[in-house]
């Protein structure tokens, strides 16, 4: 079964096709992370038009590419949420485009969940139950996994997102957009020395990063940081170590098989290491262009949702505040 996926939900317009959810034929991503540069961030509109500008061009790339005709597709998968409203409806609309002139079936994925399959996109197939903390520029949840499709939602940040809390400390320390990593980059030069506070948010599976992000703020505004190294290293060590203990918490309290690392974040090696180190069972995470945007994910996802008979109609509508479960 041959799945097109497209994602369009926020700076990335992504098309892929995947074979029976795990064997990617093609997947290519127009970034835009260079226009956003300029203005240290997302800019909504901006990337509406851009998505426009690069929509159909990359849909018949990536076709060609797979040496495939429209024929030979079996369904479409797009992102409908969580993301920018005029980022999604590019994506949605190109899909509905396609799956009512070539007869195809459609559905419409979370991108949340989409990031979780980034991890079928192996060999290695994942063990059910497992936990999967997804974390990116939007969102950092803490999921249970029992099966294909079944999520429980054991936590979530109360503020900022992991993904946030990096791309604002490194506007912080001048290190440019996107903060990821720009960070994970300069504290390879630095060591951990600056003591930073944790939000251990006791009892909770939740996470909080702006307390970190303001005491950051004030350190670099009293000029008490020794280098940029030091400093982004410090804050890199602080905001894994919470990922990692109550990662690591849930997977015991919940006995499961497997840990997975999802979203942008997970392509920090850092936040892997530190967790396979401190975790007793496997811990799994894509290959490093998997764990940001892209559109196989969502394929792969799309693959799951029409053999459990998913399929959406044609008046699917986008989701930009859509949740996990
Ligand atoms: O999943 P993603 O591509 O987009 C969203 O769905 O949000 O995640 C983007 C986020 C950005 O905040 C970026 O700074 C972060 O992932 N990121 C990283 C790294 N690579 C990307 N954060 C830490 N270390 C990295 N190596
Ligand atoms: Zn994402």
């Amino acid at each position: 079964m041959k799945i097109l996926g497209i994602e369009t939900s926020c700076d990335e317009t992504a098309v892929a096709v995947v074979k029976s959810g795990t064997k990617i034929l093609v997947s290519e991503i127009a970034s835009q992370v260079e226009i956003h540069a300029r203005y240290g961030g997302i800019v909504p509109e901006v990337a509406s038009r851009q998505h426009i500008l690069a929509i159909i061009p990359i849909l018949k790339q990536a076709i060609t590419k797979a040496e495939i005709d429209w024929s030979d597709l079996d369904g479409i998968a797009v992102t409908m949420g969580p993301g920018l409203a005029g980022s999604l409806l590019v994506g949605v609309s190109a899909a509905k485009a396609i799956a009512l002139a070539h007869s195809l079936p459609l559905t419409g994925v979370n991108h949340l969940e989409a990031h979780i399959y980034a991890n079928w996109l192996n060999d290695k197939c994942p063990l059910f139950p497992l936990i999967c903390l997804i974390v990116s520029g939007g969102h950092s949840d803490l999921v249970l996994m029992r099966d294909h499709l079944d999520y429980v939602l054991l936590g979530r940040t109360r503020d900022d997102a992991a993904g946030e809390a990096f791309d604002k400390a490194a506007r912080i320390l001048g290190l440019g957009y996107p903060g990821g990593p720009a960070i994970e980059k300069a504290a390879r030069e630095g060591i951990a020395s600056i003591k930073l506070p944790r939000a251990w948010l006791k009892g909770t599976n939740d996470f909080s990063f702006s307390g970190l992000k303001t005491a950051l703020f004030q350190l670099v505004e009293r000029g008490k940081i020794s280098t940029v190294a030091d400093t982004a290293s410090s804050f890199q060590e602080a905001v894994i170590d919470v990922l990692v203990t109550k990662t690591v918490a849930a997977a015991k309290e919940h006995r499961v098989k497997q840990i997975l690392l999802a979203g942008g974040v997970a392509a920090n090696s850092l936040l892997h290491q530190r967790l396979k180190d401190n975790s007793p069972i496997p811990v799994l995470v894509p290959e490093s262009i998997l764990c940001t945007d892209n559109a196989a994910m969502v394929a792969a996802s799309g693959y799951y949702q029409f053999q459990a008979g998913k399929i959406s109609s044609l008046d699917l509508d986008v989701v930009p505040s859509l949740k996990i479960a």
